[in-house]
């Protein structure tokens, strides 16, 4: 799970509320599906030993490797050659690994800026502890180098659209842009920016409370394609004030050095031979870990899991009298998920643009993502499919509320408790969700707290020592250096690891999956009640209006 550290708080808040709701009742018209299951082997063929040996594998790597696996380390180019070489020696799974790049960013030195108003000049100050500086760099700033004064023009109202970059006066291009904070994330403004040719990007605090006047941290997101400096509110509004004002002239000059430099990092897929390819079910987890420990539960658990249930499944296909599914079954292990989703948000944006059978986003039927799957402290989350965020695409609907009934009548049936657990789009099914594609999973709690009412709960149907502690979080060594195979809870893990393969064999031997994920008159109506936005791929995080910065 990535952690956003402005929402933090807020986060914290959502996973109380929404994992406090006992779900105790299953809607049954929508998951007949499992109830004629013809056969039930792939979760009874999976044990907890199957996926611990994996987690050992991981924290052998993990302490070989400077004690973590995060992206550009060596011990995360270790952890996608272990999963590269299991797969090849124990299924028979098609594997592809890709590589995508992923931006460094680096301050080479500090940058500068100097205004000149009607002929004063004035040398800001540049750094990065807001109470002293009076400009700020952005993450992910490009660089720049404009030694002659170059005019500010501004950018009406908050530049969040079109209409403001085409009505800004004289015209953007080539000139240096300012604009105020708010109305939409900073991704977007930085997009526009770089729509409308500036040649660079000044963006001010807005004011609007005493934490908002200082030049603070902000983030432009890996795709950002302008140099940007982040002012605060006295200074922008003064070059703003003075660039709207024809009786003066306010220019500027600044210096931007970065290191942007582009790493290659690696998705790894495996895919079953059988199956139709234009309807696929993506199982994915992601496999760097934070560079702060050894990940074993964030997220060798899902990861782990995923190699378990991949290995599980190709020997059952090869046992004669298990019925091949009608759907091709791919898993993946996502890279970069820590740094934002970025592994999985670049798999589904190549889809939307490969005309290739098999791997277009229409190819794609449901993806399945394990998250956290082993927290000492565990919850038995299931995501809830009707906390998708509003701007899910309506067609993602039923199908990802299937999924979520598909879970609980797992639980039910093993006589389990469970807990619903918010369904963002913050984690690697939250690209296929905005591409309209139905998602499902499961995660076992990160650092909210475990309540009272969960404990009692867990405790009737569990017995008390595996029901938990309340008041303590769900994972103590979240994002932690003591994130190793002991902070995992091995029942806890077993369960969620049946329950997916259950989904996954549920769904398999669906005979229509397609309009049973995608109902179409349930999408017509969903769709008439809040008609679908215009939805652009760029960033994943900008789409679900996440990071307001
Ligand atoms: C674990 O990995 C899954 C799959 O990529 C991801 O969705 C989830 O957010 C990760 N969990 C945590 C707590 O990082
Ligand atoms: C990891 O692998 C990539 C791709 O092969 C390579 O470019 C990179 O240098 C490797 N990183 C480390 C730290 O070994
Ligand atoms: C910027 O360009 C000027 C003039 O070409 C040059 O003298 C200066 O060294 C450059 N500065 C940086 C930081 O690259
Ligand atoms: C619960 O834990 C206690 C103390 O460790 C142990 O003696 C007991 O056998 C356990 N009960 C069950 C049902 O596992
Ligand atoms: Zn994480």
């Amino acid at each position: 799970m990535i952690r956003s550290i402005q929402f933090v708080g807020i986060i914290l808040i959502f996973i109380n509320l929404t994992t406090s709701v006992t779900g105790m009742t299953v809607n049954n018209d929508q998951i007949d599906v499992s109830r004629q299951l013809s056969d039930v082997r792939y979760a009874s063929s999976i044990q907890i030993n199957d996926v611990m040996k994996h987690l050992d594998e991981l924290q052998a790597i993990a302490t070989a490797s400077s004690g973590n696996r995060a992206v550009e380390t060596i011990g995360f180019n270790r952890t996608l050659d272990y999963i590269t070489n299991f797969l090849s020696v124990n299924t028979k799974f098609k594997i592809t690994k890709t590589f995508f790049n992923l931006r460094n960013f680096q301050l080479l030195r500090n940058p500068t800026l100097s205004s000149t108003v009607n002929g004063v000049v004035k040398t800001h100050i540049y750094s990065v502890n807001p109470a002293i500086g009076e400009f700020n760099h952005p993450l992910y700033t490009t660089s720049a180098n404009i030694s002659s004064d170059i005019l500010i023009t501004a950018i009406p109202n908050l530049g969040c659209s079109d209409d403001d970059w085409l009505a800004a006066s004289p015209a953007p291009a080539g000139l240096v842009a300012i604009v105020k904070r708010g109305g939409c994330a900073f991704q977007s403004k930085g997009t526009l920016a770089s729509k409308y040719n500036v040649a660079a990007l000044l963006l001010y605090n807005d004011g609007t409370t005493p934490n908002n006047m200082r030049p603070t941290k902000i983030n432009l997101g890996q795709n950002n394609r302008v140099p940007a400096l982040f002012l605060s509110y006295d200074l922008g509004k003064s070059l703003a004030t003075a660039a709207n004002d024809p009786s003066q002239v306010a220019t500027v000059r600044l210096t931007i050095v970065t290191d942007n430099e582009l790493n290659p990092v690696g998705n790894i897929c495996a895919d079953t031979t059988t199956g139709d390819p234009t309807q696929t079910i993506v199982i994915g987890s992601h496999s760097d870990s934070v560079p702060a420990g050894p990940g074993i539960n964030d997220n060798g658990s899902g990861s782990a899991a995923n190699l378990a249930l991949a290995a599980a499944l190709s020997s059952l296909l090869q046992t004669s009298n298990y019925p091949a599914y009608k759907y091709r079954i791919r898993f993946c292990w996502w890279g970069a998920e820590e740094l934002g989703l970025i592994g999985a948000d670049y798999y589904v944006s190549e889809a939307i643009k490969s005309s290739v059978v098999g791997e277009r986003i229409a190819d794609y039927l449901v993806n399945i993502n394990l998250d956290m799957l082993g927290s000492p402290n565990f919850i038995f989350g299931i995501y809830d499919g009707k906390t998708a965020p509003s701007t899910t695409p309506a067609t993602a609907k039923p199908g990802s509320n299937k999924m979520t009934a598909l879970f609980q009548d797992w639980f039910d049936r093993n006589q389990l408790p469970w807990d619903y657990t918010n369904f963002d789009g913050r984690s690697d099914y939250g690209p296929f969700l905005a591409a309209g594609i139905a998602a499902g999973g499961l995660f076992s709690g990160a650092d909210a707290m475990k309540t009272t009412e969960q404990v009692n709960r867990y405790a009737a149907m569990l017995g008390r020592n595996l029901s938990g502690i309340a008041s303590i979080r769900q994972d103590i060594c979240y994002h932690q250096s003591c994130d190793k195979t002991t902070n995992i809870n091995k029942f806890a893990l077993e369960k969620m690891v049946k329950a997916t393969a259950h989904a996954i064999e549920s769904l398999g031997q669906q005979s229509d999956l397609e309009s049973w994920l995608y109902p179409t008159r349930e999408i017509e109506e969903i769709s008439k009640k809040s008609p679908p936005q215009q939805y652009q791929y760029d960033s994943i995080n900008e789409y679900f209006g996440l990071p307001y910065n």
